[in-house]
């Protein structure tokens, strides 16, 4: 059985959590292979609404193993505490296998997150302030601590101190900080340690012995394509590979790029993005404050599942979007929050970008350069009549099957799924996924 990737294919928060909450269905292991609690994944099915940010979406299904890959930066405090939640809400968490190898995000990587957006004062990433830049750092830097060794306390004694040492002073001289204690750090993450002992295990064996027994598995990405810290509008990205290319999706799991059949990219039916950055199709009218506050009155608007900071918001950049469905090696798009058009008595679609007269109809690579494009719109009729509760896509408007259309053919991808409201059911299969 193949083993499907869902990758976010914008700026993050494209309904990721919602899409892998539908396709789990199939599955027997929903694991997530990259970045850490920056991501914010929203799931509203019959148990109610949650909001995850490190637990696989696939936690809702009584029979499904979650793993968090190798690949994730995990901060054990805000983990320990969604597990918490979850099981007051009556879910069991008992199935959740935590990588081993996956990084932990330490107090110090909150700290140099927070002093180093300070320092770069105008040119700040925006970021979420989790640690999770500064804990990739270190992994990359091999200073990382990871989750096996916070389960044996001379193992987190040696690394701590083998590293706290070098981090005070970089708080300390290079950002004017407050230096982080060894002892109260050690003694408080050992005790994370223990109360996450029964859930670390070995998160590579455990997804690849599902492949053997020829049972689905999801990945479920993070972030967006275009936070990207290869691929995307760098250096307005993330610190780690929200993509499916080969350096992300599979490594962050442990499996082989071969194992990988397909890659559903979730997509809005418009464009957001928070945190700073590059934005060619980025509104400021009475359009994206519609868009935005759609929804708001149960607080569904387009305000940050992890910060709450309110999206910036833009129509549907189909230059950037088949920029990430090219090097995702996309097979199928989720279409997401369609219903959120209802009403608006056009859409654009930008189909390129115009550069000192000429047209780009790729992404340029430096920053100065994406933020001069103008972007070329192609404008389409609206549609009146609600979509939340269409199930079959020939019920749906005319005008939102000819937008739905245009997108495929512009982004050179099938839509297999298109999303009509928050709610597991509220979707329409094109064609089943998986
Ligand atoms: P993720 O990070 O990609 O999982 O996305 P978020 O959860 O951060 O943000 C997506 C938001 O859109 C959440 O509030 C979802 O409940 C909501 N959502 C997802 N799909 C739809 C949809 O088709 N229609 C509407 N109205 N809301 C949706
Ligand atoms: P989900 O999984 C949206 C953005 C931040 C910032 C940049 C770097 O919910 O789609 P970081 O804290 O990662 O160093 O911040 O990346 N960012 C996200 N934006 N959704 C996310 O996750 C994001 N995770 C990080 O806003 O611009
Ligand atoms: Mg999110």
């Amino acid at each position: 059985m193949p083993i499907v990737v869902v990758v976010g294919g914008q700026w993050g928060d494209e309904g990721k959590g919602r899409i892998v909450d539908l396709l789990a269905r199939k599955a027997r292991v929903v694991a997530r292979y990259s970045a850490g609690n920056n991501a914010g994944h929203t799931i509203v099915n019959e148990q109610g609404e949650f909001k995850l940010h490190l637990v696989p979406a696939g936690i809702f299904y009584p029979e499904k193993t979650c793993v968090i890959g190798n690949g994730v930066a995990i901060d054990p405090e805000v983990l320990l505490g969604e597990i918490e939640t979850l099981e007051q809400r009556g879910i069991d968490t008992t199935r959740l296998v935590v990588s081993d190898r996956a990084q932990v995000i330490m107090p110090w990587h909150k700290s140099l997150d927070l002093l180093d957006e300070t320092m770069r004062g105008a040119a700040a990433i925006g970021t979420t302030g989790k640690g999770v830049g500064p804990c990739f750092i270190d992994k990359v830097a091999r200073r990382g601590i990871r989750i096996a060794d916070l389960l044996r306390h001379e193992d987190l004694t040696a690394r701590v101190e083998a590293v706290l040492d070098y981090q005070n002073r970089v708080i300390s001289n290079v950002y004017g900080g407050e230096p982080i204690d060894a002892r109260e750090t050690i003694e408080k993450y050992a005790q994370f340690g223990q109360r996450l002992a029964s859930y670390v295990g070995d998160a590579q064996e455990t997804v690849l012995e599902a492949h053997r027994r020829g049972e689905y598995v999801l990945l479920e990405g993070a972030q967006g394509s275009l936070l990207d810290l290869d691929h995307g509008t760098y250096p307005y990205v993330t610190s780690s590979v929200p993509s499916s290319s080969s350096s992300g999706a599979g490594l962050g799991v442990g499996v082989g790029p071969t194992e990988i059949q397909r890659v559903v990219g979730v997509f809005k039916s418009y464009c957001t993005r928070v945190g700073n950055g590059p934005f060619p199709t980025e509104l400021f009218d009475e359009t994206a404050d519609r868009l935005r506050d759609h929804g708001k009155e149960w607080g569904r608007g387009e305000y940050g599942t992890t910060t709450g900071r309110p999206r910036r918001i833009g129509w549907l950049d189909a230059v950037a979007a088949r920029y990430s469905v090219r090097f995702n090696g996309l097979s199928a798009i989720a279409l997401t929050r369609l219903d959120v058009l209802d009403g608006l008595e056009s859409i654009k679609i930008c189909t390129g970008y115009e550069l000192d007269g000429e047209i780009l109809e790729t992404l340029p690579a430096r920053e100065s350069t994406l933020n001069r494009v103008q972007p070329v719109y192609e404008e389409l009729p609206g549609w009146t009549d609600a979509t939340s509760e269409v199930r079959n896509f020939d019920d749906l408007p005319l005008p939102a099957q000819a937008f739905i259309r245009r997108v495929e053919q512009l982004l050179e991808c099938p839509v297999d799924l298109i999303s009509v409201g928050p709610a597991r059911e509220q979707a329409i299969i094109v064609d089943p996924i998986l």
